[in-house]
């Protein structure tokens, strides 16, 4: 990579001097990877005008996650849920990332019970009292990518899986309070998989969270398995996901052979998942969308 002098301009496209944008970050980042630490490519920090077209996607996917929140309810079908997205999504400009991704033939995935996630919308799956499912919306807008997920309880649940519910959602509020910039992301797995484990759960290995912004899944792949001080280094102006699938049996998994998308547990025990999405700053964290 060629060295650039503090009087050109930076390589984020901020339109500023080198100087006073990213120099002070290289060095910061030189002395990491120098240790063999993995740090992240320049391709996956955001500038502000980057940041901002994130912020207003994350703004209708949170507004759509509250619509689903508000309108969910046992009798219902997982396609009505979809509708819903859809609906609420395009209304306010935006474009449900599901849709057509990768195949994906639906606007938004819903993952019920001993589903794990990529759960596909059906008119044949209707809500029960009693069941808990995961909605996760992810949205367009201008180009720029959006992502959360979260937990619903229809109707009386169970104490055991309200607990599941309940410790999934602590697990991304523990991860979340070790973002910080020139942290390593297996700090925030080691947060997530410590809570998981005392709870008597498994995290799920070979799915997690990714980096996103300028594409639905970008650079890195973030793990709730690895080791705390392991895993990529938090620099300001990355954005990634925090969305660990906790079940309350086996970790391991398998998909759906028919659908090729639908994940479920091993054991057919339950799963739950939280996700939001988060963006390192200078001193901490903004949660985006949630
Ligand atoms: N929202 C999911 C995630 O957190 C993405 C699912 S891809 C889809 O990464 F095609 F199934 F929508
Ligand atoms: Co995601």
């Amino acid at each position: 990579m060629k060295k650039l002098k503090r009087d050109e301009l930076c390589w984020c496209k901020s339109g500023k001097h080198y100087g006073d944008c990213h120099m002070a970050f290289d060095k910061k980042l030189d002395v990491f990877q120098k240790k063999f630490h993995k740090v992240p490519p320049r391709s996956i920090i955001k500038n502000e005008e980057q940041l901002q077209g994130m912020r207003e996607s994350s703004k209708i996917n949170v507004a759509v996650l509250d619509y689903v929140a508000e309108h969910i309810h046992a009798g219902m079908t997982t396609e009505e849920i979809d509708q819903m997205v859809y609906e609420k999504t395009t209304a306010m400009g935006g474009i449900p990332a599901p849709l057509n991704y990768e195949g994906f033939p639906k606007s938004v995935c819903t993952s019920i019970n001993n589903e794990v996630c990529h759960g596909i919308p059906s008119n044949d799956i209707i809500l029960a009292d009693g069941d808990i499912i995961n909605v996760d919306c992810s949205t367009i807008l201008n180009g720029y990518f959006s992502d959360s997920s979260r937990m619903f309880c229809i109707g009386n649940v169970s104490e055991e899986n309200q607990k599941l519910v309940r410790v999934a959602k602590e697990c991304v509020e523990l991860g979340l309070a070790q973002v910080k910039p020139w942290g390593h992301l297996g700090d925030v797995a080691h947060a997530i998989n410590e809570h998981a484990k005392a709870n008597g759960y498994t995290v799920v290995r070979d799915v997690g969270g990714h980096g996103i912004g300028l594409e639905f899944h970008e650079t890195p792949f973030v793990s709730y398995v690895i080791k705390k001080g392991t895993g990529m280094v938090m620099a300001p102006g990355m954005v990634f996901t925090i969305e660990p699938m906790i079940n309350a049996g086996t970790c391991e998994i398998y998909v759906d052979d028919d659908n090729g998308w639908t994940i479920y547990t091993d054991d057919d025990k339950m799963s739950a998942q939280w996700e939001i999405m988060v963006l390192v700053t200078e001193d901490g964290y903004e949660v985006m969308s949630w």
